[in-house]
């Protein structure tokens, strides 16, 4: 693959709208920067596939982001940074291009965990995929061996709000079964991880169904903040990451549907354009 050195945008991932909760953060709080989001809405969600399909699929959007000249990935979807970055990081890397970096969502979000919580137990919420990979435990334990995680994966969840059903008072039984079934398992849950990019939208419900005084992290400040300390430390990157202040946005699925969709995740109206990218 022939790519380019010249300073090119930052590139966001996600399988869908999802990683727009997490661009919205950035942007706020790297206004400066370029961005490409590329959603991969024709092959969306990702959150009940397996490892492999994930993989190959997420590994197929960043080589297409690097054709596109982008340095810097971010996995902004935890189904993809729990399946596939380990991998791309690894062995993937080294083969495209060792100068070009994809980073996650769910390490920044480690490393700020076990701050947070006084009881040492901390309940995650997430994508059945995201829960059965184990990445979350995995990461908190090499920062914060102390820290007990408590998981339960909300399958649910997702469609509703794709459906835009999650204000509707049928999604409340979704939302309290899964919370209820969360603090079955443990009464000590003081910090809440909401695990998938989706979650931000119905985050009035989860805490109307949530013990009072259990902190919920807000994920996409989380990312953005370890954005900007990652390209404070990365000066050779930082150069790479071009500075007019502009944002494409791309799916692979119909441009139409995306900008309809997304202003829900966004809160604002935008223009898509189609990409391939199999
Ligand atoms: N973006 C995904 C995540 O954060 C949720 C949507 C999907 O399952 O594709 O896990």
């Amino acid at each position: 693959m022939q790519l380019s050195n010249k300073p090119a945008p930052i590139g966001i991932f996600d399988s869908g709208y999802g990683g727009l909760t997490i661009f919205e953060q950035i942007k706020k709080h790297l206004p400066q920067y370029d961005y490409i989001y590329l959603g991969d809405n024709a092959r969306a969600p990702y959150g009940t596939r397996s490892f492999d399909v994930v993989y190959a699929f997420t590994l197929q959007s960043v080589k297409k982001l690097f054709e596109m000249g982008c340095h810097l990935v971010i996995l902004a979807c935890n189904t993809a940074s729990a399946k596939a970055l380990r991998t791309i990081q690894q062995n993937d890397l080294n083969q495209i291009d060792a100068t070009r970096r994809v980073l996650g969502i769910i390490r920044p979000t480690a490393e700020v965990v076990g701050e947070l919580t006084q009881s040492k137990h901390v309940g995650l919420l997430g994508t059945i995929g995201t829960i059965q990979s184990e990445s979350y435990p995995m990461e908190v334990a090499k920062i914060f061996p102390e820290v007990k995680i408590v998981a339960q994966a909300c399958p649910m969840w997702v469609p509703l709000i794709e459906n835009q059903e999650h204000l509707s008072e049928g999604a409340d039984y979704f939302i309290k079964k899964e919370i209820d079934a969360l603090l079955e398992k443990d009464k000590d849950i003081d910090t809440l991880i909401l695990g998938c990019t989706h979650y931000p939208l119905i985050q009035k419900k989860i805490r109307r169904y949530l013990p009072e005084g259990i902190k919920i992290l807000s994920q996409g400040e989380i990312v953005a903040k370890s954005l900007k300390d990652y390209l404070e430390r990365h000066s050779e990157m930082e150069e790479k990451c071009s500075k007019n202040a502009t944002t494409m946005f791309y799916t692979t699925e119909s441009p139409e549907k995306f900008s309809a969709s997304a202003s829900i995740f966004l809160h604002k109206n935008i223009q898509a354009n189609h990409i391939n990218i199999a």
